[in-house]
């Protein structure tokens, strides 16, 4: 449990969840790839490749000939408030506030009254090169202040949150024209002038937290998705080796709808199984008929205030397992859950399920939209969570070592699929 807080708190954006897992590859042995560069792929070899710096990939390749990918798929990001380019607001009279909009879609509220330090990366011109560079401003930097409630009779009453107006945070009075510009170029150690590009969001200094009468809880920022990231990744490390090729992919974006380079709508995964097979001298399309995909995403838990908005018969509790989940947005079919059952039985890990109340869109994850560039047997599952969306999400203490213990199963597992018999082990 220790070393799931000690990653959040070192991951306050994508980019630093996504530079910690590389380091963990780069300590256990893992070539760094580069896509721009033809480096040999190899029998008996282990890889990490990064996209935009925010998109992670890694995958062993068997000694003898392999089966097919035994893949998982998480997101890095969660919702949050992205800096704009020009970002200091001069006024009203000597405050200075940040230019933000929205990114994803968040709970506002508990972003009000709180501290926030900024987090991301800045690219910096060095010489001839632009240099991707890791920020963090460890500071209690900024605030959102909430109005009086003696302004604002209705603050209780159903509030509607207007990101220009009410969620611009306050970074000081009568500072110096660039004072933000600055406090990010000493972060990234370089010039002001040195930065021509940035992808800065607003994050939490808060660190994450084991609470309740008997430490039941876990308590942090970006545990959708970084909770399921980091268990998909320890049981992907763990696994022994197998007649498959075992892919631990993490992309961004998910909370925008994946539709860029280093998402799931995006060609990252794909382009590397394809590079694999083409390296190996494999035939694509029985490599990925043979291949599983766990699409690991954060699952509802029923909510103790609001338990009628569960369906019956798919409240999934905390520290109760891992959640299937089913519904037409869901890449979950009866072959996918059946399979991942097996799995989860054999593993020694409860199940649970979960499907939307009939009236309720719910939300949608990274399965589908991965399956309609690559297509292959496919199911949605997550870890109980409460407060979905808020920058201070809840979860259970026992779920990630759950993901982790059918994870490592998962990885050193083989799949094939022949005429509607499917086939999971060993
Ligand atoms: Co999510």
């Amino acid at each position: 449990m220790q070393d799931l807080l000690n990653f959040l708190d070192r991951s306050p954006s994508r980019y630093h969840a996504v530079a910690n897992l590389c380091g963990e590859l780069e300590a256990a042995g893992y070539v760094r790839l580069y896509e721009g560069q033809c480096q040999p792929i190899v029998p008996g070899g282990k890889y990490f490749v990064t996209r935009g710096g925010s998109a992670l990939l890694a995958f062993r390749i068997p000694r003898a000939d392999f089966t097919g990918f035994m893949i998982s798929a998480s997101h890095s990001d969660s919702p949050t408030f992205r800096i704009k380019e020009n970002a200091e607001l001069e006024g009203p009279e000597t405050y200075v506030r940040l230019n933000t909009e929205r990114y994803g879609g968040m709970l506002c509220a508990p972003w009000l009254d709180r501290p926030l330090p900024v987090a991301g990366q800045v690219m910096v011109k060095q010489g001839d090169d632009i240099q991707e560079r890791l920020v963090y401003v460890d500071k209690d930097l900024l605030m959102i202040p909430n109005v009086a409630v003696h302004m604002n009779r209705d603050a209780n009453n159903g509030f509607k949150y207007d990101a220009k107006c009410n969620m611009v945070p306050l970074m000081g009075m009568g500072l110096e024209k660039g004072a933000f510009r600055a406090a990010v170029a000493q972060a990234a150690g370089c010039r002001p002038e040195e930065i021509l590009g940035t992808d800065l969001y607003l994050c939490l200094r808060q660190k994450a937290l084991v609470w309740g009468a008997e430490d039941q809880f876990v308590s942090a920022q970006g545990l959708d998705d970084l909770q399921c990231a980091w268990g998909c990744f320890k049981g992907f490390l763990a696994a022994a080796d197998s007649a498959s090729v075992p892919v631990y992919a993490l992309l961004d974006n998910e909370e925008i709808g994946s539709g860029t380079m280093q998402g799931a709508a995006g060609t990252f995964l794909v382009d590397w199984l394809d590079r694999i097979c083409a390296a190996l001298g494999r035939d694509r399309l029985p490599a990925i008929a043979n291949s599983f995909l766990v699409s690991a995403d954060n699952a509802h838990a029923v909510h103790p205030n609001h338990p009628e908005y569960h369906d019956a018969g798919h409240r999934p509790v905390m520290n109760g397992g891992v959640v299937i989940k089913h519904g037409v947005r869901y890449a979950t079919d009866g072959a996918s859950q059946a399979i991942f059952t097996a799995l989860c039985r054999k593993a020694d890990v409860p199940v649970q399920q979960f499907s939307n109340r009939s009236d309720m869109a719910g939300g949608s994850t990274l399965g589908n939209i991965s399956n309609s560039h690559l297509s292959l047997n496919t199911v949605d599952i997550g870890l109980p969570q409460l407060a979905m969306h808020s920058c201070f999400e809840t979860t259970g203490v026992k779920d990630t070592q759950y993901l982790i213990q059918v994870m490592t199963l998962f990885y050193g597992s083989v799949f094939r699929e022949e005429a509607g018999r499917f086939f999971l082990g060993e």
